[in-house]
């Protein structure tokens, strides 16, 4: 085979076949085929688009290129979440509590990741002891045991992805419905779900911009991973404003913990229910979504999905007292309140910027070697479509320096008062199944 007849056969809009797109991926990851070549490659695909079929080869070739996990020592469905991401998306946490409650296994590998705040081990950090570094072994014992462990990631997972995506990167080839789709859906692969549900963010803080693009994405990995024998449902959700009111490390622990106490904000809550009664479906404890979803407020209402917490805690060298005693978080020295300059209607909160006004605080990281402060970050005390009187509260803020103007500055910026009234944006846009 020879990679340049690859090239044309896509650049002509010709499907390639199995055997192509995997000669494609191990030749790259083993740099047998240099960035020039899969540039091109990568190009025409972008132009040219993908069929089904090849979506789904690409995929497990990709898988093919490192290590899998194999959770088979583990009972029952594996079902696992993703979220295209987004700013204040504390849902990872009280969902999996959820779920594991009701009895579906919840094994997550999670990573740090840069962003807004941190992944959902930093977040996790901020509970004292609390470890991510799990032998196999006690990993596969735990979630046996209390149905929900997380681990860091480990292994050399879809090396393929990682060298792939750093091309598209610099070669304006990452806003792409199959290379996207197929870099997802095998990170979930090799991770080891039998099952994926996806929360596809839609707006101005996500990837997908529009509810159409973001429609196609999820249909796009629908497809694939109904395609290669992992059951795999998917809803748009709005990104269009944070999600929930925290935005921080510490502070989305304290939000994830008022979730499964059932006074999470509106929004995350009812984000956990319907994303919760995807998984509890998928995991074969529920026939309807309906029926999940009374399985759900049942263990939140009874403290079970609470327990479930405070066992993975401890279980995790984390001190669980922190459950009952949210004071034991990490704290910030400083905390002030965004006073409203003017009355009016909130019409936005740019995620994106208010995103950006977290970081700048010290939340997320900016590079890989970044620290980050668990103690800061942002509440928002008004959501799209709340009222606010001048003077009143917007935001309040975490931080660990005195001068915060331009954080304070950001937010203003970035936080639309209207005089008229204004709807809140849909949370669901839609479910997608097939
Ligand atoms: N996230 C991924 O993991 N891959 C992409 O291609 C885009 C977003
Ligand atoms: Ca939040």
């Amino acid at each position: 085979m020879r990679f340049v007849d690859i090239i044309e056969k896509k650049r002509d809009g010709h499907a390639l076949t199995k055997e192509e797109i995997a000669f494609f991926i191990e030749g790259y990851t083993n740099g047998e085929i240099p960035d020039y070549q899969a540039s091109a490659l990568l190009m025409a695909i972008y132009f040219e688009d993908m069929t089904d079929e090849e979506r789904a080869n690409l995929t497990m070739a990709m898988v093919a290129s490192g290590d899998q996990i194999n959770l088979a020592a583990i009972d029952g469905i594996k079902v696992d979440k993703h979220s295209t991401g987004g700013v204040g998306d504390t849902t990872t946490l009280p969902l999996a509590a959820m779920v594991a409650a009701v009895g579906v296994p919840v094994a997550k590998m999670s990573g740090r990741g840069l962003g807004h705040t941190g992944g959902t081990i930093d977040k996790l950090e901020a509970i004292e002891g609390f470890h991510v570094e799990l032998s196999t072994e006690d990993f596969t014992k735990q979630v046996n045991e209390i149905k929900m462990a997380v681990i860091g990631q480990s292994g050399n997972l879809t090396p393929a992805d990682k060298k792939i995506y750093a091309l598209r990167d610099v070669t304006g080839t990452v806003s792409s419905i199959p290379l996207i789709a197929s870099s997802i859906m095998s990170k979930k692969i090799a991770s080891g779900a039998d099952a994926i549900v996806l929360d596809v963010k839609t707006g101005d803080g996500a990837f997908m911009k529009t509810v159409e693009d973001a429609e196609r994405l999820a249909h796009a990995m629908v497809k694939i991973g109904n395609s290669v024998g992992r059951n795999t449902m998917a809803i748009i959700s709005d990104m269009s404003q944070p999600l929930g009111f925290a935005i921080g490390n510490a502070l989305e622990i304290k939000e994830a913990v008022e979730t499964l106490q059932g006074k999470g904000p509106a929004d995350l809550q009812e984000l956990c229910y319907v994303l919760g009664s995807q998984m509890v479906v998928l995991g074969g404890h529920a026939k309807t979504l309906a029926e999940a979803r009374t399985q759900l407020e049942a263990v939140v209402a009874d403290g079970s999905a609470l327990e479930v917490l405070r066992a993975f805690i401890t279980a995790q060298g984390g001190n669980a007292a922190v459950v009952d005693d949210l004071t034991l978080l990490p704290q910030a020295k400083f905390v002030t309140e965004l006073a409203a300059k003017t009355s009016g209607y909130v019409a936005k909160l740019e995620a994106d910027d208010i995103g950006t006004a977290a970081m700048l605080l010290g939340a997320g990281r900016a590079t890989k070697e970044s620290e980050i402060d668990l103690a800061v970050g942002l509440v928002l005390n008004k959501k799209v479509g709340d009222y606010v009187n001048a003077g009143e509260s917007l935001v309040t803020i975490y931080a660990n320096r005195e001068d915060i103007t331009d954080v304070e500055q950001k937010l203003y910026d970035h936080i639309i008062l209207s005089g008229e009234t204004v709807a809140a944006p849909k949370l669901i846009h839609s479910i997608i199944t097939e």
